[in-house]
């Protein structure tokens, strides 16, 4: 038969969609990239700019894609936001060489662009109505980084390494966690720190490289991550089984993470729903990283305030 049953289109707000990542998220969405090859969708689109919308609405038509079933290009934000299932908060002002990501914050407070988590708090706190469960950052970014990282360590493909974690903030104070990853190998699943036989490396190149690359392709590219950080962003809405994964989300106070904060955990997702993978041992090592980050997500809420007052 000709009439095969359709799903409902889901409908996905894009924040900075006429931007570097917005450019590069729009049509992995509408190839199914971030909520399968059989949802169709419509796109929400939100820019300042209307000129460069209607350039990347242009393209989208032009791309012809079969699960696209709507596109709003608009500049009005309450137009944007109405009757959204998710949105992709990207909006923001990038930072450029030698700045931190927190050097964004007074440009960027009310979207998840960066500092992303704070933006994330920020934007919990004025929007009551929204279940801070559904309000989370990304840190996918750093987490698929970690585990790009291992596979070049290890000569191992990228897909045959998990459960890394990324740790507290979307900064160059969060901690990569290796302590719990596992490798697939024709011999069954073995532990990467078994595997690298080198924890000088773990705990300093590794960690550092997963920092600091948002800043290394910045000094490559002359702009910020787009690519990397557009496909995390469709790995992070898209559901993830059989392990964890990070995500930056409210603290409930798990690991002696001081509640309330927007901070990435391990967390596992069913049926659309995240929770912290809870139990894992934690050492002192980590501790110290997973303190020393929370730390900078206390003085970045406070600067936060400090702009909104
Ligand atoms: C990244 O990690 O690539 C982004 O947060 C951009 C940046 O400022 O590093």
């Amino acid at each position: 038969s000709f009439t095969k049953m359709e799903k409902e289109p889901i409908t996905v707000l894009v924040t900075g969609a006429a931007g570097q990542i917005g450019y590069a998220i729009v049509p992995m969405i509408a190839r199914g990239a971030m909520l399968g090859p059989d949802q169709p969708v419509i796109l929400h689109l939100l820019d300042i700019s209307l000129e460069a919308l209607k350039g990347v609405k242009m393209e989208l038509i032009d791309a012809a894609f079969p699960l696209l079933k709507g596109i709003v290009a608009t500049t009005d934000v309450v137009e944007a936001c109405n009757d959204v299932d998710i949105a992709i908060m990207i909006g923001g002002i990038p930072r450029k060489e030698g700045m931190e990501r927190k050097d964004v914050i007074s440009k960027n407070v009310l979207v998840i662009a960066n500092p992303a988590n704070t933006n994330a708090l920020i934007l919990k706190e004025f929007a009551p109505s929204i279940p801070e469960k559904n309000i989370t950052c990304l840190t996918r970014l750093d987490h698929n980084r970690a585990l790009g990282q291992i596979s070049e360590k290890l000569n191992v493909h990228v897909s045959d390494v998990k459960n890394v974690i990324i740790w507290g903030n979307h900064s160059s104070t969060q901690y990569p966690d290796p302590n719990h990853a596992i490798v697939n190998t024709c011999s069954g699943e073995k532990h990467v720190k078994e595997l690298v036989h080198d924890d000088h490396w773990l705990q300093t190149d590794f960690i550092d490289t997963v920092q600091q690359r948002g800043a290394a392709i910045i000094k490559a590219r002359k702009q910020s991550s787009a690519l990397s950080a557009a496909s995390s962003a469709c790995d992070h809405i898209r559901k993830n089984s059989g392990t964890w994964v990070s995500m930056g989300v409210y603290s409930d106070g798990s690991y002696g993470v001081q509640p309330g904060l927007i901070y990435s955990f391990p967390v596992t997702c069913h049926k659309g729903e995240w929770s912290i993978a809870q139990g894992l041992k934690i050492d002192e090592f980590s501790r110290e990283k997973m303190d020393e980050t929370a730390k900078e997500l206390v003085e970045e809420k406070s600067l936060a305030y400090s702009y909104l007052n």
